[in-house]
């Protein structure tokens, strides 16, 4: 054994029963104390004393050095030797927020993701937080679900490149993190977060695990159990996913935490009937560390007293914890904040200039008729609920503050250079019907030469627990833009949202879409640019937008099905019956996966392959040759999807498979290229095995997952 595992192995023999169990138990800082401040002196909670307390091995919820540092003291009051673990949802930023990931993958850009989650773990290392709770990797087909916001959206490739990106980005930036919520969290049946899930194992190991899977590879610390029912168990009635899946066959040696009470939830999912069925449940499904409830604390011990399990599985358990603080140097050195640096550090010039840049390049451009980008010398009016509203840095925004965010008024005068006014017009409450304000927003716009309209959805209305059933623009914010409208002047929609929202009644009313999402610290400064043409907009969306909550789940990567309706019109309009499809909708969204306008405009031609047929052991080289054929610089992102034709498991009509983001210059033309292998085109095959079958294959490319240039090729034995 080394020698740095014997100094782990000798903490363990010297543990008793007890302190294994609280080793294994997690509670958060504030639900123990009453408020943020110390670790101790509390009540009982389901039976924890406040000694037990005083023992847990990691706790939540800390997001302050200092008091990090009085607890770490207390503790040693104590005689507690072993080194406490901080752990918070740092999701998009510490202090300094970055866009939503869903927004953040919209760029493509894992170089940019990479250096955002470092700049967040730079921020919460040095302000006593040891590892976070991310990336969330839940693969997001239903924008009803309200915690699509911390997504990358549809695409299990896409999912999983962002995945590892992050996790890069928080080791660089010294913090530990946490792959959730395995598995399948996303497929809540009817959007509604927390509720049940069923699906199949095929569509499990092809869509819903594939991100998980990846993450793997960059070696996070940590994975979280989902809260769901999964066909019919709890996720920790999973052995097969969490033991035999995740450790034997992807090789994840690390910690396996639950999520927030699921323990005790066992119970009230109607699974296991008391608290110490909870506790055997989850230990045998491999649960290293219960997160805020007691069930492994008040039974562990016993457990093993009466051989019911056996105390070197939980020795086993007790050391993954114990690396993983090793591996955070938390046995070496004795923590302390450096205060100085860290006030040094925390939201200085160059993080807040990340910031926007991840805000530019995460805006997707809907729509432009041409009044984008608006002139330096226009007359705007700048109307709606979020025109000068500082809550638009996104939900689970860690210790991010209202007050650090440039609201998109701010932007617009930093960028103008003058003093610019707005109408709210309305408010931005889900419900509301008051439109008293829609006269003196009316009036504000009558002499403007465009109006400027910042609408959506408030950022308290995604994330966890904020599911929505419709989730089209609040009717008063539809109002308002009616009555905007009979102005008969261009209208720019700025549009806030968690999710993709469903455009469709607002789309007419408009010259121009910008759809911001919830855009962090530096939104308004990053809209500003944007709408000015400092900055050219590239993003594209990674969700698809539905035309109506009706239409959800959506998703690009669907099957054909034996009637596809060729029209994909609403049959009242079409006539198509006995095909898929709805009387009243189209099948199509709004917008498809992938989509987004830029300033410019880009060409694709010349679609070329080597070769025709490929063997199992070679490739064929795919090239294309992009143009920007406007008079703007501008950034295309090139997708390549596939569809294998014919084979043993019916395949998804299109299949993501790579991207590349293209700098051109205005008139440039640059040759793209695609490589493809066996194991581009391998899948889970009627067999069970990952692999490629012989036969024809499509190959698309273009710069969203509908408008592309398509050719075939061979796959021989
Ligand atoms: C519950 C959430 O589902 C999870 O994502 C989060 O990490 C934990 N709470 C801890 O805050």
């Amino acid at each position: 054994m080394k020698e740095k595992d014997k100094k782990l192995t000798d903490i363990i023999d010297g543990m008793s029963l007890e302190d294994k169990a609280l080793m294994l138990t997690q509670y958060p800082i504030d639900s123990i104390c009453g408020n943020k401040e110390i670790v101790t002196g509390c009540w009982d909670m389901d039976g924890m004393t406040n000694d037990m307390i005083m023992r847990v091995g990691t706790v939540l919820n800390v997001a302050n050095g200092e008091t990090a540092d009085r607890i770490r003291a207390i503790r040693k009051e104590n005689g507690i030797d072993d080194p406490l673990m901080f752990m918070l949802d740092v999701i998009h930023g510490y202090r300094t927020i970055f866009p939503i990931p869903l927004a953040m993958a919209c760029s493509f850009d894992t170089e940019l993701v990479e250096e955002c989650a470092r700049i967040a773990a730079v921020e919460a290392a040095a302000d006593g937080v040891d590892a976070t709770f991310s990336p969330m990797v839940d693969l997001a087909r239903d924008a009803r679900w309200g915690r699509v916001m911390e997504t990358a959206g549809e695409d299990p490739y896409l999912g999983g490149e962002m995945g590892k990106a992050y996790i890069r980005g928080y080791h660089n930036g010294g913090l530990a993190c946490c792959v959730k919520h395995f598995a399948a969290y996303g497929a809540a049946e009817g959007g509604r977060d927390y509720d049940t899930t069923d699906v199949s194992e095929r569509s499990l190991n092809e869509h819903y695990l594939r991100a998980y899977c990846e993450c793997v590879k960059e070696k996070p610390e940590m994975f979280m159990s989902s809260f769901n029912l999964l066909n019919g168990k709890p996720l920790l009635a999973h052995p097969e996913l969490t033991v035999d899946k995740l450790r034997d066959e992807w090789g994840f040696n690390g910690v396996l935490i639950s999520d927030y009470n699921a323990v005790r939830e066992l119970n009230v999912h109607g699974y296991a009937a008391t608290p110490r069925d909870c506790a055997l449940t989850a230990f045998n499904a491999e649960l290293d560390i219960e997160m805020c409830s007691p069930c492994y604390a008040n039974n562990l011990p016993d457990l093993v007293r009466e051989g019911v399990v056996d105390e070197k599985s939980l020795d086993e358990k007790v050391y993954r914890v114990l690396k993983m603080k090793d591996r955070c140097g938390l046995y070496d050195i004795d923590k302390s904040t450096d205060t100085q640096k860290r006030d040094k550090i925390t939201l200085c010039e160059e993080f807040r200039a990340a910031a926007k840049k991840a805000e530019e390049r995460s805006c997707v451009l809907l729509k432009n008729d041409g009044v984008l980008p608006l002139k330096k010398s226009a007359n705007i009016a700048l109307v709606g609920p979020f025109a000068d509203e500082k809550y638009i840095f996104g939900h689970w925004a860690s210790t991010g503050r209202a007050d650090d965010v440039v609201t998109v008024q701010q932007g617009i005068e930093r960028t103008l250079g003058r003093t610019v006014e707005s109408e709210k017009g309305c408010s931005y409450d889900l419900l509301s019907d008051d439109e008293s304000g829609f006269d003196a927003a009316v009036r504000f716009a009558q002499n403007s030469d465009v109006i400027v309209a910042c609408v959506g959805e408030h950022m308290y209305n995604s994330g966890e627990s904020h599911s929505r059933a419709d989730i089209a623009l609040p009717k008063v914010q539809t109002a308002l833009l009616h009555r905007l409208k009979t102005l008969g002047k261009p209208v720019v929609l700025v549009v806030f949202g968690g999710r993709p929202l469903a455009l469709t009644d607002v789309l007419p009313l408009s010259d121009a879409v910008l759809y911001a999402w919830q855009g962090g610290t530096e939104c308004g400064s990053a809209i500003a640019s944007l709408l000015y043409g400092d900055a050219v907009p590239s993003a594209k969306t990674v969700m698809s937008f539905p035309r109506s909550s009706g239409q959800c789940p959506i998703y690009y990567n669907h099957f054909q099905t034996g009637r596809p309706r060729a029209s994909g019109k609403p049959a009242v309009l079409s006539g198509d019956i006995c095909t898929v499809g709805y009387d009243d909708e189209y099948n199509d969204p709004l917008f498809p996966f992938g989509y987004g306008l830029s300033y410019t405009t880009f060409d694709y031609s010349d679609l070329k392959l080597d070769k025709a047929k490929m063997r199992r052991d070679g490739k064929i080289t795919a090239t294309v040759t992009v143009n920007n054929t406007g008079d703007r610089d501008g950034t295309e992102i090139v997708q390549w999807y596939i569809r294998d034709k014919f084979a043993s498991v019916v395949r998804p009509v299109k299949e993501l498979k790579g991207y590349e983001r293209v700098e051109l210059k205005a008139g440039e033309s640059k040759t793209v290229r695609f490589e493809i292998t066996k194991d581009t085109l391998a899948f889970f095959t009627d067999g069970g095995a990952f692999d490629a079958e012989s036969g024809d294959f499509d190959l698309f490319v273009g710069g969203n997952s509908r408008d592309c240039l398509q050719t075939g090729f061979a796959l021989v034995d």
